[in-house]
């Protein structure tokens, strides 16, 4: 622990217990960890029953009361650490929770209550200092306060305010959302301009995948493992969504998710920690772009902290529950990337974790977050979370939630109106200390000032700016490029695509997304423009073979089982030469509250594709949806399977740049696909368990079901390309890279077809014994390499040594494998070179035992 967080402590301890220690009291250790054990037994007191070491002080009435007094009161009069440490430390002992003991094991844990002053030592700092000591109370806890605007409500409103505005005037209002577009914004900044201190607005929205051009939901994103083009999609959204007013976007979301049935399944990157960071970092460089304060760049937040994607049952906002380790090594690795990729702010999850709401986990907060990561930014509430804090039975009222909320670390009440309405009187009353506003305003106003609001407040508010930026055609070029990149090619059964536009004479478009437009921009996409031209597969096709004789059949509708469009739809297909059946979700099936136990193609789309194909036609099958689908069936009969997302704005175009060849696809999936609904949750980092099964019909007392196959329809990392990659001179050693330990993985990799394509060469370590036990693969690093026909590139993927390390049961992170491999594979499930076994990695050379 550092001298700084042990006097932070001390400081805390005076201001609860009165109590002023002058200079280098020999006894400021002694406190310290009296408190830090106080903290301790507090957390357990407050998990138990929703109360603050601060309440604890104030009211002692319960058993941890005493047990907090005692601890600090001992330490304070023997003046002996080893008899404070010895007697709290034995005191809490048998009833601190598991978490809480965890949380303490954590050597790089700071257990500090307050982890960050308000602003600092530096110029900003001093100016956000300056500023805080001219605002009242009611000020400081306005900028904690967050409105939905009056344009749109991304969740339940369940509190209506006369007049947002005159609050704004007031100075009640630190930041709005949903309020975009330049002159509407303005109006709203002009009202923050005339409150006393004239302290600027933040304006935030939901830009999840692009603002006017809407990219691929970040599912299809990620599903191109182009990091560049990620980047590159973040960084046109930032700018078009400055260029509107806003200097804020609720994304990325990191969440890892391993079941599909979950519909926020769609907004993140899948289910590979690993990946998930990749993708993460390119996020959040994109939308930040050269930085805070540039004109073209918003404040990025990752959501959902922490643990959102675990939801039970892949119900909505349901609890998660998970061993710490799990948590540190697959939820919390995409989170440590974007906070190292400088992310601005973080939002709270809506979920409880292991039974503490993400919204009032200090742990997750105060003691990762903020204490051992150092995160400087400010952490928002989700919409309404604070006040959900009453419903998850973890306080009282709304007056507790705002206090639990606040202690714990979280800095802005988005739409509960917890804290604007009660941290006054909870300060009034002593109930809270008044440091934890000061600490979470300076978070909030240090961003204002580093995003230059109060040089100029209206710097993001320039209609000329706005309307020469939203629609470039460019950004649509990009829009359609990241939309090819993202489609993945499941099945190709002889060659059937790429088509000849030049030959194909007869084409039926069967299905009821054929002409789908405004559906192809998915369920994220807030900002519509009613004049925006969106070209659907129909219009895409017609582009690219305009020779060729187009029939349309919708077939059926999404969602019902209508099937009175049957019989055109197989007249359609047996007057072709070729059919492609365009089939999938509503985009208002998967997303926030979406979630859905069947995940099969709804309504009668299996059994139209059953007519069509039984007509004896060639097919192809364009799958369009947020989440991995089932739809078993057509995976063994139909030959080729294109899946294509919800694909944005460009989405028409780009689906038929792939079907006629124009693009070559070259995207893998970043989550497993599932045969059954049974198999959730299924991914590939599985561990190996007593009793693997190996095939599915080694049953006999194995980790399996007797009713169902272990493999899934299809694993992560696959997807085809109209070429073909050959993989050899497999090679490793030892190195340095960016002046770390690290392992250097050689081959040599060709494209053996008779077309240009890319290749997402993937690293896997195979872990065959570890203490404690890490998933039989995990992915370390992956590399996509375009390639002419014919051509072949010796490729070398680094992997640091900090990178192989895995958490023990202490959460240490110090585990390096006893016994391991590295494969090389096109896909999870397609391993193509493997190294000989290695013992003992990093403490032998190279070389192994096979
Ligand atoms: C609730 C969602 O969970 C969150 O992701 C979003 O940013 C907010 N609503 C604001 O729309």
């Amino acid at each position: 622990m550092s001298e700084r967080n042990k006097y932070s402590r001390v400081i805390l301890f005076q201001s609860y217990a009165g109590i002023e220690l002058q200079g280098d009291c020999p006894y400021k250790s002694c406190y310290a960890k009296a408190v830090s054990y106080g903290n301790a037994a507090n957390r357990l007191d407050h998990i138990s029953r929703s109360r603050s070491f601060y309440d604890c002080l104030r009211n002692p009435s319960s058993f941890m009361t005493i047990i907090t007094f005692m601890a600090l009161w001992t330490a304070l009069l023997s003046c002996n650490i080893c008899a404070a440490n010895g007697l709290a430390k034995g005191l809490i002992k048998q009833s601190v929770s598991q978490q809480v003991r965890a949380t303490n094991d954590h050597q790089t844990v700071q257990n500090n209550f307050m982890t960050d002053t308000t602003g600092g030592k530096d110029a900003t700092g001093r100016k956000v200092q300056a500023l805080l000591s001219k605002m009242t109370l009611e000020e400081k806890i306005g900028q904690l306060n967050q409105y939905n605007g009056d344009w749109a409500a991304t969740g339940p409103v369940t509190r209506t305010v006369q007049d947002k505005l005159q609050q704004i005037r007031e100075g009640k209002v630190g930041a709005v959302l949903n309020i975009t577009g330049t002159a509407h914004v303005r109006q709203f900044q002009q009202a923050a301009m005339k409150s006393r201190l004239k302290i600027p607005l933040l304006f935030g929205m939901d830009v999840i995948h692009g603002y006017r051009i809407t990219f691929p939901i970040p599912l299809a994103e990620a599903a191109s493992w182009d990091t560049t083009a990620i980047k590159k999609s973040a960084r046109i959204a930032a700018t078009e969504a400055a260029a509107a007013g806003l200097n804020w976007t609720f994304a990325p979301m990191v969440d890892i998710a391993r079941d599909p049935r979950w519909g926020r399944v769609m907004e993140g990157a899948g289910e590979d920690p690993f990946l998930g960071a990749c993708v993460a970092q390119a996020r959040v460089r994109g939308l930040q772009g050269k930085g805070l304060g540039s004109l073209d760049a918003v404040m990025a937040c990752a959501k959902h902290f922490a643990a959102y994607g675990a939801a039970i049952g892949g119900r909505d906002y349901n609890s998660a529950d998970m061993s710490l380790r799990t948590l540190w090594e697959v939820y919390l690795p995409p989170f440590l990337a974007a906070e190292k990729a400088g992310v601005a702010t973080f939002m709270n999850a809506f979920n409880d974790l292991n039974g503490v709401p993400a919204t009032a986990n200090r742990y997750l907060l105060r003691d990762v977050l903020k204490g051992q990561w150092g995160f400087k930014g400010f952490v928002v509430s989700d919409w309404g979370s604070i006040g959900e804090l009453v419903q998850h039975g973890y306080v009282m009222n709304d007056q507790q939630a705002a206090a639990a909320a606040l202690e714990a670390g979280c800095d802005m009440d988005m739409e509960s109106h917890s804290y604007i309405r009660y941290l006054k009187q909870l300060v009034q009353e002593k109930k809270i200390d008044p440091a934890l506003i000061d600490e979470a305003a300076g978070r909030i106003l240090r961003k204002k000032f580093e995003l230059g609001l109060f040089e100029d407040p209206y710097r993001f508010i320039d209609s000329t700016r706005e309307r020469l930026t939203l629609n470039k055609p460019e950004n649509n070029a990009a829009a359609r490029d990241m939309a090819r990149k993202s489609m993945v090619l499941l099945k190709n059964k002889d060659h059937l695509l790429p088509l000849s536009a030049a030959t194909t004479q007869c084409i039926a478009l069967i299905g009821p997304l054929v002409k789908a437009k405004k559906a192809l921009k998915g369920f994220w996409s807030l900002n519509i423009d009613p004049n925006e031209q969106i070209p659907s597969l129909w219009d895409g096709i017609n582009a690219e073979a305009p020779k060729a004789r187009l029939r349309y059949a919708k077939g059926c509708n999404i969602n019902d089982s209508l099937r009175l469009g049957f019989q055109e739809a197989i007249e359609a297909a047996q007057k072709a030469d070729i059919v492609i059946m365009a089939m999938g979700e509503a985009p208002d099936m998967t997303g926030e509250a979406k979630s859905r136990s069947n995940i099969h193609l709804p309504g009668v789309q299996a059994d139209l594709i059953k007519a069509v194909v039984a007509t004896g036609k060639p097919v192809v099958l364009v799958l369009m949806a947020g989440r991995p689908l089932i739809f078993n069936w057509a995976k063994d009969k139909v030959p080729s399977i294109l899946y294509a997302w919800w694909s944005g704005s460009q989405g028409g175009l780009a689906m038929a740049d792939v079907l006629f060849g124009k693009y070559n696809p070259s995207a893998k999936l970043p989550i497993t696909f599932p045969r059954s609904e049974g198999q959730i949750p299924i991914y590939y980092a599985h561990y190996n368990t007593g009793r693997p099964a190996t095939s599915d019909s080694d049953k006999l007392y194995k980790t399996g079901y007797i009713d169902l196959s272990i493999f899934p329809a299809f694993a992560f990392g696959h997807g085809l390309s109209y070429t073909t990659f050959s993989y050899s001179h497999f090679s490793w050693h030892y190195c340095t890279y960016q002046n770390q330990p690290a392992v250097a993985v050689s081959f040599a990799l060709k494209n053996t077809g008779k077309i240009a394509g890319a290749e997402v060469a993937q690293l896997y370590i195979h872990n065959i014994i570890s203490r404690p036990l890490r998933p039989v693969k995990a992915l370390k690093g992956f590399k996509k390499v375009m390639l002419a026909a014919g051509a072949s590139k010796n490729v070398t993927i680094y992997i640091a040594r900090q990178s192989l390390l895995s958490y023990n049961e202490k959460l240490e992170k110090n585990v390096l494998p006893q016994r391991c491999q590295f494969l090389i594979g096109s896909a999870s499930d397609d391993i193509r070179l493997k190294s000989a076994i290695i013992d003992h990695l990093f403490e032998k050379p190279p070389g192994g035992t096979r």
